[in-house]
């Protein structure tokens, strides 16, 4: 049975001190120290010269935004909202690469008047944005996003070697070079997204080296020099008890000598790596409140003011085939240490439907009524990717502390 850890504090701020932040309501807290820590290893880890975008999708929150846009180099962004919210966070327009498929004309014609480089899905999405570029008199920068023809079993979300509505087939590639041709497109580079939530370094590094064979076997073709060379990311995090977080030095050397060829071929090249959950995954704790305890058929619930509405992905994603805890701590309203009697309990949420299920078959310390609960592994696909209005409850806060 996994266990409750008592966590006297979040970012340093104790139950009271975060409950008054918050107003007494439900909340995500972002800690700075290790968002900053974070990138403090992947710097040292990985090869000198690699550039890092983040990927807004993990975690749009502005203040975060800010916060890492400060420090890398680029930014990764799938709708208009989040390529404005990159710019507004002082991201140079190159520096920000725009994927996604059904990209919508007006979204493609704010990203090419601003020079923004776009991480083409299609043979369509090539015309549209030629002709976009026509009507601004300025051409627009193009990436050319290649599903690549592997897939690897390390990543537990796959997005590469299957049919999939990302990016461009091989099969695309002779109609992708003759409408490169238009002089309204300006090739910019390659963008390569293969997977995520990768836990195993050999599998990182087996799509890297796979991704820089493409990229060498494509160069012949290129119509002038890339600027961009994107590889994805793809690395993961350990949200569950039996996952083991990755080895990011080694990593890191394993990537050495494939950027080494990369930035040896094309050395007016930027080299990107782009990170979402990476990045701010593990710095985040949603945090809510018991308001009551009851037993049920002999079970002890948890019933906190939280709940799946607000974070979808610790409760099971609207029901997981084996449903899976992510890592929980009671931060108890008075300090104590660890250790005392434990219990077994389930830790529920507030909607009136059974999947809101946000800890189960745990076994932890004394939990009371008032004490806070917190989820961690919270800093990514959080907040955003929640159904905040099923059942109609107030949004969570958010908070860098
Ligand atoms: C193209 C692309 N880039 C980056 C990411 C970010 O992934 P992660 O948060 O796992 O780093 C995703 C996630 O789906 C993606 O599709």
């Amino acid at each position: 049975m996994e266990q409750i850890e008592i966590c006297n504090r979040i970012g340093g701020l104790t139950a009271r001190e975060l409950d008054a932040l918050s107003a007494g309501a439900p909340a995500y807290f972002y800690e700075r120290a290790k968002i900053n820590g974070r990138i403090a290893e992947l710097r040292a880890a990985l090869p000198e010269g690699l550039k890092l975008a983040y990927s807004l999708k993990a975690n749009p929150f502005q203040p975060l935004v800010h916060l890492l846009l400060g420090q890398l180099e680029g930014a990764d962004v799938t709708s208009y909202a989040e390529m404005v919210s990159a710019l507004n966070a002082g991201v140079a327009a190159q520096d920000i690469m725009f994927a996604g498929p059904a990209k919508k004309p007006a979204e493609m014609r704010a990203a090419v008047a601003m020079g923004v480089g776009m991480c083409v899905e299609s043979l369509r999405e090539m015309r549209a944005l030629a002709e976009i570029g026509r009507d601004l008199g300025r051409p627009a920068r193009v990436l050319l996003r290649l599903n690549p023809e592997f897939t690897l079993k390390g990543a537990a979300m796959r997005m590469g070697g299957a049919p999939t509505q990302f990016g461009l087939n091989s099969d695309d590639l002779p109609a992708v070079w003759e409408i490169l041709a238009d002089p309204m497109l300006q090739f910019t580079g390659i963008h390569i997204y293969w997977g995520s939530q990768c836990l195993s370094e050999s599998a990182i590094e087996e799509a890297q080296a796979t991704s820089v064979d493409l990229i060498e076997s494509l160069a012949p073709h290129f119509p002038r020099a890339p600027e961009i060379l994107n590889l994805g990311g793809g690395f993961g995090i350990p949200y569950f008890a039996k996952d083991t977080p990755l080895d990011l030095p080694l990593v890191g050397q394993n990537f050495r000598p494939l950027h080494a060829r990369l930035s040896g071929g094309f050395p007016q090249a930027d080299i990107y790596l782009e990170l979402g959950r990476y990045l701010v995954g593990e710095a985040g704790t949603y945090v809510s409140t018991v308001v009551d305890r009851k037993i049920s058929h002999g079970v002890e619930f948890i019933v906190t003011d939280g709940g799946m509405h607000h974070f979808l992905a610790a409760s099971g994603n609207l029901g997981q085939k084996i449903r899976r805890n992510y890592p929980i701590c009671v931060i108890p309203t008075e300090e104590r240490p660890s250790g005392g009697d434990m219990q077994d309990y389930q830790i529920v949420g507030a909607l009136c439907t059974p999947i809101d299920l946000l800890g189960h078959r745990l076994s932890g310390p004394g939990i009371e009524v008032g004490d806070k609960i917190g989820i961690r592994c919270a800093g990514a696909y959080g907040k955003s990717s929640s159904p905040l209005d099923f059942l109609s409850h107030p949004h969570p806060g958010e908070f860098i502390v």
